[in-house]
């Protein structure tokens, strides 16, 4: 048997080389997933939310009322912090800020492009959790975006294809194996 020519070893590495550039053009770019800022302060989920099983509510209370979950103001910390691990220079600092009215500058993990709109109300008057959107928050002692948070991914749920059983459940009660959509998904859902 003959040797390959020369040639084709370059056609199969250029077929390689354009088939890679092929696929990291398809992939969604504006997915920030896996993104973990360094924040100013070590606020554990895993400790608070997890350890010491405060619910999410305690802290981001305005999710249930609002579009937005907010970030709790350093009062809510001190409602335990004026007595619990006062030795510890974190813990200070937060004091020494609360004390001079300065907020800590949480670093965003989660954010959506300003045209497109995002309602936290809605979902949870739905039966969509946290963890759904925002994986185990409860376990990690850094949030991290644990889901792609793009177009293709919130549609997956809104047109049913991906929707959570109790969602689908909830929007058809009268089918046995519920399917269907269970949001709106034209364009001016999201953008407007
Ligand atoms: C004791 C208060 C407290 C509790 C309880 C708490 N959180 Fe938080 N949460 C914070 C603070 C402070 C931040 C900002 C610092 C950070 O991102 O770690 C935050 C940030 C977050 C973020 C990231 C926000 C962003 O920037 O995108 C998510 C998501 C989140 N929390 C979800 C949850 C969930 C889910 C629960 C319940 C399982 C929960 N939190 C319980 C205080 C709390
Ligand atoms: C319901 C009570 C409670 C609230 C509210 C609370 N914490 Fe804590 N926090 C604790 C407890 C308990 C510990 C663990 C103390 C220990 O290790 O002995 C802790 C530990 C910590 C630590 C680790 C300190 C160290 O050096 O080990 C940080 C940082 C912290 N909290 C920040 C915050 C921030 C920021 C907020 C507000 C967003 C907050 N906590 C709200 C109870 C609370
Ligand atoms: C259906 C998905 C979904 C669910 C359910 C959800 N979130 Fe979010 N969350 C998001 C998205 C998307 C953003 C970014 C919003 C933006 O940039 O406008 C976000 C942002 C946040 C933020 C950053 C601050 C803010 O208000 O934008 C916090 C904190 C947060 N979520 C906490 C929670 C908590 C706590 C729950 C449960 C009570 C929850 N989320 C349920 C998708 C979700
Ligand atoms: C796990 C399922 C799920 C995911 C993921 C999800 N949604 Fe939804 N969404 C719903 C449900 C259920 C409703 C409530 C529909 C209703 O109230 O009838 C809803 C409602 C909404 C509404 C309000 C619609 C209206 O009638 O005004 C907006 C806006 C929205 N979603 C945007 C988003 C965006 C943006 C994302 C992605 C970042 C997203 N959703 C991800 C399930 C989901
Ligand atoms: C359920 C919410 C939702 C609906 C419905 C929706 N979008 Fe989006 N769209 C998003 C989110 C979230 C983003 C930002 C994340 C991303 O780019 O994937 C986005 C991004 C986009 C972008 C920017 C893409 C980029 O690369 O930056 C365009 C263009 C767009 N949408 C058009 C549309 C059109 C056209 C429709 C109707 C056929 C539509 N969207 C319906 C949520 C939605």
């Amino acid at each position: 048997m003959s040797r390959l020519p020369r040639s084709f070893g370059i056609f199969v590495f250029a077929l390689v080389v354009v088939a890679g550039l092929v696929i990291w053009t398809i992939l969604p770019r504006t997915s920030n997933e896996g993104y973990i800022p360094e924040q100013p302060i070590p606020f554990s989920h895993k400790l608070h939310a997890g350890q010491y099983k405060m619910d999410c509510r305690y802290c981001h209370g305005s999710a249930y009322k609002s579009a937005h979950a907010g970030v709790p103001s350093l009062s809510t910390c001190m409602g335990c912090h004026t007595v619990v691990k006062t030795d510890s220079p974190w813990i200070q600092q937060i004091q020494k800020a609360y004390a001079e009215g300065k907020p800590i500058e949480w670093l965003r993990v989660h954010e959506l492009p300003d045209h497109a709109h995002f309602n936290h109300k809605r979902h949870l008057a739905k039966g969509v959790t946290c963890q759904t959107c925002h994986g185990n928050v409860q376990e990690m002692d850094k949030v991290y975006q644990a889901q792609p948070l793009t177009m293709g991914w919130c549609l997956n749920c809104h047109r049913g294809f991906e929707a959570p059983k109790n969602v689908l459940k909830s929007t058809y009660p009268e089918q046995e194996n519920p399917e269907g959509p269970v949001a709106p998904f034209s364009c001016n859902t999201c953008h407007y």
